[in-house]
């Protein structure tokens, strides 16, 4: 079983906000979408922007500044329709939360869906 690393303290990622750290060999944005906490891989794949350090997170979906890719923080997966339909989606890692530290784990199967958001 892949360990967990722990990465951050709860009170240092409030609702709404989103920090880069570095797990398992990557850097990852980890994001708090209404008390709810995600693990998701920083880099947009269309053009490698860190979405940790410049990208919006805007209710529960991240937002790339780039080329306006909007990613389901709940799934990774791509949400703004027809342009992102066969894009890949962003990996996500398991996340939990001990006592007051937020531990990232393993990667996470890619989630099902249909790149909406809305069925998922
Ligand atoms: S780098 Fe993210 S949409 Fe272009």
């Amino acid at each position: 079983m892949a360990e967990y690393e722990s990465v951050l303290r709860t009170p240092e990622l409030g609702p709404g906000e989103m920090r880069e750290v570095e797990a398992h060999g990557e850097t990852l944005a980890v994001l708090n979408v209404g008390q709810t906490y995600y693990a998701l891989e920083a880099c947009c794949p269309v053009d490698a922007t860190n979405l940790a350090r410049d990208g919006w997170l805007r209710g529960d979906r991240l937002e790339c500044p780039s080329d306006h890719a909007l990613y389901d923080v709940r799934t990774g997966r791509r949400a703004d329709g027809a342009a992102g339909a066969t894009a890949p989606p962003l990996r996500r890692y398991a996340i939990d939360v001990a006592g007051n530290e937020i531990r990232v784990g393993p990667l996470l199967a890619p989630a099902e869906g249909d790149g909406t958001g809305e069925n998922d």
